[in-house]
C-alpha cells in the first residue's frame, strides 16, 4: 500500500489496495493509521455496488442509519445517502444544496459522526469540488489563552443554519427541526480512537451555551476564519469513481457551487456513527 499526500495540512492519496475485493484486516489497520494521520483520504477508480460501499465502510466502524435525514436516502439503503442534483419525480432534489457552508458531518445530532465516505457516480464536467480543512492544526494554532477559553466553551449546533434549508420543502424541515433540537457539544474535542485534540466549531455554530448569539458570533467567526485559512485546506478535484474519506472530528468540509447546475452531480455517502454526545438546549436570546 502506498500513501501520497496531497496537500500539506491534510490529504493523502491510497494506492496499492483493491477496495472491492477482499480487504484483509491488516490492510484495513494501514488504512486507519494512515486516515487517522491524514485526515481525510482518497481512492480512485472505485467501481462498485451500493452494497460494496457500505461493506467497506462496515470495516471500520458501525453505520449510521441516517434516521436525522431519513428523506435523503438511497431508497432501499438506510446506510447511504443520495447528495444529488439531479430532481427525483419533478421535484427539485432535496439535496441539491447540501454542504454549502463549512461543517462537520451530524454534528445537529447526539450523534456527530465519525467519519464519512463520499462516493462520486457522477460529476459535472467541472467544478462541484469539495475543501476540507484540518481542525487539530486550526487548535493547535491558537495562542494557550485561547486554548484555555475554548477548552470552556460548548458549541450550539443549530439545525436551522444547515445549508440549503430554505430551499427545502418547508413541510420536511419543520420535520428536521423537531427531529434535532439546537445541541451543544464540547467545543474542543478529544478524538475518541487517536486520542487527539481538535477544535468542534462551524458556520453551523448558532452560540455557544450560556452567551448570547451576539457575544458568540465574532468568536465564531475568527475561529471558522482560522481554520479555513487557505493553508490549512485540501481542496478535492472530484473524478468519476473517487471514494473521498474524511474524517469528522478533525476536519470541516465544504461542497462548493462551483459548477453548472444544469449538469448531474450525484454522490452516495456513509456516515460512520459517532459517539452519543452533547445536550440539548433552547434556541440562543
Ligand atoms: C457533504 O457535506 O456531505 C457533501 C459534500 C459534497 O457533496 O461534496
Amino acid at each position: 500500500m502506498e500513501v501520497l499526500p496531497l496537500a500539506h495540512a491534510l490529504g493523502a492519496e491510497i494506492r496499492g489496495v483493491d477496495i472491492t475485493g477482499a480487504v484483509t484486516d491488516a490492510e484495513i489497520d494501514a488504512i486507519r493509521e494512515a486516515w487517522h494521520r491524514a485526515h481525510v483520504i482518497v481512492f480512485r477508480d472505485v467501481e462498485w455496488a451500493p452494497d460494496q460501499h457500505i461493506a467497506f465502510s462496515r470495516r471500520f466502524r458501525g453505520l449510521d442509519d441516517h434516521a436525522a435525514t431519513p428523506h435523503d436516502t438511497l431508497e432501499g439503503y438506510p446506510e447511504l445517502l443520495e447528495i444529488t442534483n439531479i430532481p427525483k419525480n419533478g421535484q427539485p432534489s432535496q439535496t441539491r444544496n447540501t454542504g454549502r457552508n463549512w461543517h462537520s458531518d451530524y454534528s445537529y445530532t447526539n450523534r456527530p459522526a465519525a467519519a464519512s465516505m463520499l462516493y462520486c457516480v457522477t460529476k459535472p464536467p467541472v467544478g462541484g469540488d469539495t475543501m476540507f480543512c484540518n481542525m487539530v492544526r486550526a487548535y493547535e494554532g491558537l495562542s494557550d489563552k485561547l486554548k484555555g477559553i475554548v477548552a470552556d466553551l460548548q458549541s450550539v449546533y443549530d439545525f436551522s443554519l444547515v445549508s440549503g434549508v430554505g430551499k427545502r420543502d418547508p413541510e420536511k424541515i419543520k420535520e428536521l427541526l423537531k427531529i434535532n433540537p439546537p445541541i451543544a457539544h464540547p467545543c474542543v474535542r478529544e478524538h475518541d480512537e487517536s486520542g487527539v485534540k481538535a477544535l468542534y466549531v462551524s458556520e453551523r455554530t448558532s452560540h455557544f451555551d450560556g452567551m448570547t448569539r451576539e457575544e458568540s458570533e465574532p468568536l465564531i467567526k475568527f475561529l471558522c476564519a482560522h481554520a479555513t485559512r487557505p493553508e490549512n485546506v485540501y481542496r478535492h478535484q472530484w473524478h468519476v469513481g473517487d471514494l473521498v474519506c474524511w474524517d469528522n472530528r478533525t476536519t470541516m468540509h465544504l461542497a462548493l457551487g462551483d459548477f453548472d447546475e444544469s449538469q448531474p452531480r450525484r454522490m452516495l455517502r456513509t456516515t460512520l456513527r459517532g459517539e452519543l454526545s452533547g445536550f440539548v438546549v433552547p434556541p440562543a436570546a
